[in-house]
Parts: structure tokens; C-alpha cells; sequence
């Protein structure tokens, strides 16, 4: 294995899209930002100086961080954030690990535009699951705001009404024609007829799920989330913030040049929502330029049943160290809830849902970031900064019925809080995560930090015990799971990697209004066991 240095510098860079000229953070003045590249088992650093005003961090999404967890990059749970001027250089090793995922800054909302590609190729001489393909293109999904999204952020806490929708969808940066003075900014890969492209599907959005397809071509699905996948072909696909999705797409149609379609899936069916969509083009050598793009088909942005057969296709190649004995059974509601409007929730102009404030929480407690970072109270024994009480069950009965939301606000009231869920190094975990369908019933994309867990099953309505099929052959190994709307997942995974993992909803808005926790595992016994020291640099708040 070898050792791959970046350096990445968070700096201010002008942009042009839509006809509007507009200041935004980016890395290396680069939007998407750079691409890691590695191979499976190398050291990766990266050292990162943010100059800018602005708090910065870097998550290295799906890494596992093995033994590394000060690297990890989630503000104020591994770290402090690096403040204006200052440098931290994240160190980790990608132990076991290949296919692509994502890095994306960790704190208020700065990923919207501060996020790129990692792509780590297997260990020299190890061939793809596959035959390889001619070439490989890597495609970055994302939201475009005209406002400044840390505003944005402190907009919609201040009004506790909903998010607003992007103004554009991108891939690699560009809206394609659909928009406004936007007919020119359109990506396009070129292809040769009759060859085999792999392409790396990742999706930095914010806060939404997307459909994505390519006109007259079908999709072989073959990794998810940084791991195979028994191929599994589809007309489209759904991906969550945060999730990544390889897939080979055969060039087998008549020269011409076809539409890549990013479209909206939005299963809140009770939100008023605009239809908007991004397109690239999958652009034939020999092709007219001048050509339009065959239009390519999505799902309409609330096909719950689309989402289903994409979820069920989803099998890992081979499931491992999959645990078949569970000794630690939790059970997390998710979801959002509605505050009354009172002098709990001051500095807010309560324009959410019948004069309330929109919050979120797991097992009714709402997430509250500490002033420093988890991890190192954890490590200095720092006492009053957290709790350890988080409930491994809901406080309050949870009343999913038929797929009608709950009465709100009164029976959704939620407890501020930050607090942990210790788990034993090693202790092998069940954790259902059941939405609780009060104000809406919503896909909730739910990211797990220092694991992949996998995904034995999943359902709608409500978890039951006797009924529940599980699959304990080929589950997908995922870091990120959109847990049905109105529904529930069951994740299993083995705490042997000793840290401060926070969990959370991948939808911005919803980390934003408390949807999230943090777990504690335990060091074990050995060496290999045992969190190391913190690196000097680490920034402090
Ligand atoms: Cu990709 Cu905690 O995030």
C-alpha cells in the first residue's frame, strides 16, 4: 500500500450559473472539488487550511476510519472546527475498503457546495467483479442555491418553517438546458459505440433524493455505497444524499446522443413541491453536436413503489462478516415533530405547520451539538458536556397507523438534548429505525458514521417483531439508508471500531432541526482495539 498526500484549501471562488454571478466556498476553487484517488488499504492525508472566514471541517463519507476516528470530520462531535486561517491534517488508512464514496465539509450547511469525489481502485492486480470497462466517468449530483447556503441555514432555523427546494439541480456542476440561461451548461461524457462505461454515481445533494436515468439505456447496478453488489439492472435509480452508486452502462443504441436525467424524489406527498430536473448528455462519437438529447424517462417525484423495487434489487456480492447473533437490540423512532410556539423555542417567528416550530428527533430527543467536540469529552473525561441516558427505545408510544400521520403538535413533543448511546467494543447490534409518520410521512436517508451496517430488512408501517422478513443471506452493506417513508429498516453491524460515531439524517434540513445521535463504542482490550492518542494539530473550539 502506499501513502497519497492532497492539500486542500477551503477558499472563496466566484461562479456563474443561471445567469447570476455569485460567491461560494470551495476547495482548491474548485466546484465539485478535487477527486481523491486511492488504492484499497492506502494511507490517504490530507492537509486542510481554510481560508476563509467561515468554520470549516472535512468528512470523509463511508471512509470506516478504522482506529482513526479523530479524522472522521463531523464539527463538534470528532473535532472542532478549523477556524479562519488554520490547518488540520486529516490522516486515515482505507483498511479493507475500495469502490467510491464521497468527502464533503462537516459543519452548518457549507457542503452544499464544499464536496467531491473519493475513488479508491482495488489492490494492484485485483480485477472489478466485472468485465471492465473501456472507460470510467465519475458524476457528482448536487443542489444549486442562489442564496448563501450557511444563511440559508440560519434562515430556516429562524423562521421554524420547512425548507426551501434548490433552485437547480447539477451534475458535476452544470444544470444542463432546462433552466433559465442555462442551455450552454451542460456536462456530457462522450462515448463509443459498442464499449462499456463505468459510471461512479454520487450524490452530494442536500435536501433531497434524486431519481437519475439515462434515455434508451439500461443501468447494471454493481456497488453501492463503496461495496459490490450482485449486478442488478434497472431503468432508473434512486440515491440519497450521501449515498454513491456504481453502475455499467453498456453503448449499445443507435449513435445520437441521449439525456442523463436528475430528477426529484420527494415522498412527503403533503408538501407543495416544483418539479425540477438537471440533465448531462451520454453523447455518441459521431454524434451531432447540434443534436438534441433523447429526453430521458423519471419516476414521478413521489413513486414510493419505484424507490421499493430499486431497494429490493440491492444484494450484496458476498455478505462476510454479516452478524448472524445479535447481543444489543435498540430501536430508533426517526422523525420530524412540531413544537408549539413558546418560550422554549425563542428567536424564532414559529412558521411552521399551525403557528409551530419544525423539529426532529430519535426516540423523541432532539439532537443538541455540544460546545466542544464529543470525542475529546469523551477521551478527557470532560464531565457535564453530554449525557449517556439516550433511550435504546421511544419515550413516548409512537402511533404510525395505516400510513395516516399523527395528531400534531401535542403528542409529538420532543426533549433537547445531547445525548450518547454507549455501546461494548465488539457487541454486535440490531438497530431498528422505525419513522414515525408524525407531520409527514418522509424517505429519511439515515447515515451512520465509522461503520457500514447491513441492511437485513425493511418494511412499511410499523416494525413487527413476528412478522418481519429478514434477510440474513445477502443483505447490502451500506453507510446510508433511506428508511422507507412511513416505515421502518432494520440495520445490523459489530461495534469494533472504538470512537464517537454520530447518526443522522443525510437531508441537511433535518441534521438542522435535531434528526441525529451519537454512539460512544468502547476500546477493547488490545492494541488494535483501542482509539489512539488525538493528533497535535487538532484544532480546539
Ligand atoms: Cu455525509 Cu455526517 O455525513
Amino acid at each position: 500500500a502506499s501513502t497519497r498526500f492532497y492539500e486542500f484549501k477551503v477558499q472563496k471562488t466566484y461562479v456563474t450559473k443561471l445567469c447570476e454571478r455569485k460567491e461560494i466556498i470551495t476547495i482548491n476553487g474548485m466546484f465539485p472539488g478535487p477527486v481523491v484517488y486511492a488504492q484499497e488499504d492506502d494511507r490517504v492525508i490530507v492537509k486542510v487550511t481554510n481560508e476563509t472566514p467561515h468554520n470549516a471541517t472535512i468528512h470523509w463519507h463511508g471512509v470506516r476510519q478504522r482506529l482513526s476516528c479523530w479524522a472522521d470530520g463531523p464539527s463538534y462531535i470528532t473535532q472542532c472546527p478549523i477556524q479562519a486561517g488554520q490547518t488540520f491534517t486529516y490522516e486515515f488508512t482505507l483498511f479493507q475498503q475500495k469502490g467510491t464514496l464521497l468527502w464533503h465539509a462537516h459543519v452548518s450547511w457549507l457542503r452544499a457546495t464544499v464536496h467531491g469525489a473519493i475513488v479508491v481502485y482495488p489492490k494492484p492486480g485485483v480485477p472489478y467483479p466485472f468485465p471492465h470497462p473501456y472507460e470510467e466517468h465519475i458524476l457528482v449530483l448536487g443542489e444549486y442555491w442562489f442564496k448563501n447556503a450557511l444563511k440559508l441555514e440560519k434562515q430556516v432555523l429562524a423562521s421554524g418553517g420547512g425548507a426551501p427546494i434548490a433552485d437547480a439541480f447539477l451534475i458535476n456542476g452544470h444544470p444542463g438546458p432546462l433552466y433559465n440561461c442555462s442551455s450552454n451548461d451542460v456536462y456530457q461524457i462522450e462515448v463509443m459505440p459498442g464499449k462499456t462505461y463505468l459510471l461512479r454515481i454520487i450524490s452530494a445533494a442536500l435536501n433531497m433524493e434524486h431519481f437519475f436515468s439515462i434515455s434508451n439505456h439500461k443501468m447494471t447496478i454493481v456497488e453501492a455505497d463503496g461495496e459490490y453488489t450482485k449486478p442488478f439492472t434497472v431503468d432508473q435509480l434512486m440515491i440519497t444524499p450521501g449515498q454513491t452508486i456504481n453502475v455499467l452502462v453498456h453503448a449499445d443504441q443507435p449513435i445520437g446522443k441521449y439525456d442523463m436525467a436528475m430528477g426529484p424524489y420527494m415522498s412527503a406527498q403533503n408538501i407543495p413541491f416544483q418539479n425540477i430536473t438537471a440533465i448531462a448528455h451520454f453523447q455518441y462519437t459521431g454524434a451531432s453536436i447540434t443534436s438534441i438529447g433523447v429526453p430521458a424517462e423519471l419516476p414521478s417525484f413521489n413513486n414510493n413503489l419505484a424507490v421499493k423495487s430499486h431497494l429490493d434489487g440491492l444484494r450484496s456480492l458476498n455478505a462476510t462478516d454479516l452478524p448472524l447473533e445479535i447481543d444489543t437490540n435498540l430501536f430508533f423512532t426517526i422523525g420530524l415533530n412540531v413544537e408549539e410556539c413558546h418560550s422554549t423555542t425563542p428567536n424564532k417567528s414559529c412558521q411552521g405547520p399551525n403557528g409551530g416550530v419544525f423539529a426532529a428527533s430519535m426516540n423523541n430527543i432532539t439532537f443538541v451539538k455540544p460546545q466542544i467536540a464529543l470525542l475529546q469529552s469523551y477521551y478527557e473525561s470532560i464531565q457535564g458536556k453530554y449525557r449517556e441516558d439516550f433511550p435504546s427505545v421511544p419515550m413516548k408510544v409512537y402511533d404510525y397507523v395505516n400510513g395516516a400521520p399523527n395528531n400534531f403538535p401535542n403528542d409529538t413533543n420532543s426533549l433537547n438534548g445531547t445525548r450518547v448511546k454507549v455501546l461494548e467494543y465488539g457487541s454486535r447490534v440490531q438497530l431498528i429505525l422505525q419513522d414515525t409518520g408524525t407531520v409527514t410521512t418522509e424517505n429519511h436517508p439515515i447515515h451512520l458514521h465509522g461503520y457500514s451496517f447491513y441492511v437485513v430488512g425493511y418494511g412499511s408501517g410499523n416494525y413487527n417483531p413476528m412478522t418481519a422478513n429478514l434477510n440474513l443471506v445477502d443483505p447490502p452493506y451500506m453507510n446510508t439508508i433511506g428508511v422507507p417513508v412511513g416505515g421502518w429498516a432494520a440495520l445490523r453491524f459489530t461495534a469494533d471500531n472504538p470512537g464517537v460515531w454520530f447518526m443522522h439524517c443525510h437531508l441537511e434540513i433535518h441534521t438542522s432541526w435535531g434528526l441525529s445521535m451519537a454512539f460512544i463504542v468502547k476500546n477493547g482490550q488490545g492494541p488494535l482495539e483501542t482509539l489512539p492518542h488525538p493528533p497535535s494539530d487538532l484544532p480546539k473550539c
